[in-house]
This record gives structure tokens, sequence and C-alpha cells, in this order.
């Protein structure tokens, strides 16, 4: 059986991310979807809220499995017994700080861990969880970048009723 591991910090996560998700999940025969918990880092959701985000949008989805993680992804992926990093490839801009990620993990696990790019479908190539939070803090539409039940929850964080 051959798995992948997407990690990411999906906070929250968009459309994009569900795309590289489903894309993963044709592939692989199991895709891990796991948020990073990172400590220095102050997300608007926690950890257990980003996963289940995850798992409610990925429901349909039976060979996708959502999880978390702490500390160093090598570890995770020996742990899980995982070699197949799964990442998205939005624009060039992602692309030094991806390939020193992939480099890195190659050299923490032995070459064991290999990293596999998508790139992103073009009309999610500008997308990022970021804006998404910048659009929810004024109340923007945010129809275009995540479900519904994300965007309610985006609003309410920003203590909009709606
Ligand atoms: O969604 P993001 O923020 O681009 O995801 C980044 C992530 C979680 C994949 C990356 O920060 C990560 O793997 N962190 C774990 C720490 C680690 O293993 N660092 C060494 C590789 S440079």
């Amino acid at each position: 059986m051959k798995s992948a591991i997407y990690p990411g910090t999906f906070d929250p996560m968009t459309y994009g991310h569900l795309d590289i998700i489903k894309r993963a999940a044709n592939i692989f025969d199991e895709v891990v979807v796991s948020v990073l918990n990172n400590k220095e880092k102050t997300p608007l959701f926690s950890v257990s809220e980003r996963v289940n985000i995850l798992k409610e949008a990925t429901k349909d989805i039976p060979n996708v499995r959502v999880e978390s993680f702490e500390g160093l992804l090598t570890d995770y992926c020996k742990k899980i017994g995982v070699n197949v990093v799964v990442r998205g490839l939005r624009a060039v801009t992602d692309f030094e700080y991806e390939l020193q990620m992939s480099q890195m993990n190659r050299k923490l696990s032995n070459h064991r861990v290999e990293t596999i790019y998508f790139n992103t479908t073009l009309k999610y190539s500008y997308l990022s969880s970021s804006a998404v939070k910048q659009i929810a803090q004024f109340h923007g539409d945010l129809s275009a970048f995540v479900p519904d039940f994300v965007a309610k929850l985006l609003y309410e964080r920003f203590g909009y009723k709606e």
C-alpha cells in the first residue's frame, strides 16, 4: 500500500488545500493529512479545530485520514511509516522554501523521505490561508476560497454573527 503525508499549518484549510488532497487521494492508496502543532506560532484555530475542519471537508474521501503532529516531519514520517510527503506549489515564490524543506527532509531521513509536488490548480494559485483570514477579518466574500462551514467559523472568530 502506497501512502503519502500532506503536512501543513492549515489555519484554516482552503479550497487550494482540498484540491491537493483530492488529487493526492487519486494517486495514493492512503493520504494522511497532518496538521503541525507549532507552539511558536499563534494560529487563529487550535490544532483540534483545524483537524476537525479537515475531517469534515474530507469525510467523503475514504482514503484520507486526518491527524496532527509535533516536532520534525521526518520523525513523524518514521513513526507512521510513510516516506512520501505531498506539497502544493502555487508559484515560483513557493519554490525556494519548498526546495529547502524537501532537501532538509531528505538529509534528516537518510534519503528515505521524498517530496512530491502538485502544481496548484490555476484558479487557486493566488489563494492562501493568510489572505482568507484577512478577507474574513473585514467580512469579505469567502465563497470562492473555503467551504461555507469554514467561512462561518471564520466570521464567528472575527466577531461577525454570520
Ligand atoms: O502549511 P505550511 O505552514 O507551509 O507547512 C509547513 C510544514 C508544516 C510542512 C513545515 O513547517 C514542517 O514540516 N514543520 C515541521 C518541522 C520540521 O520538520 N522542520 C524541518 C524541515 S525544514
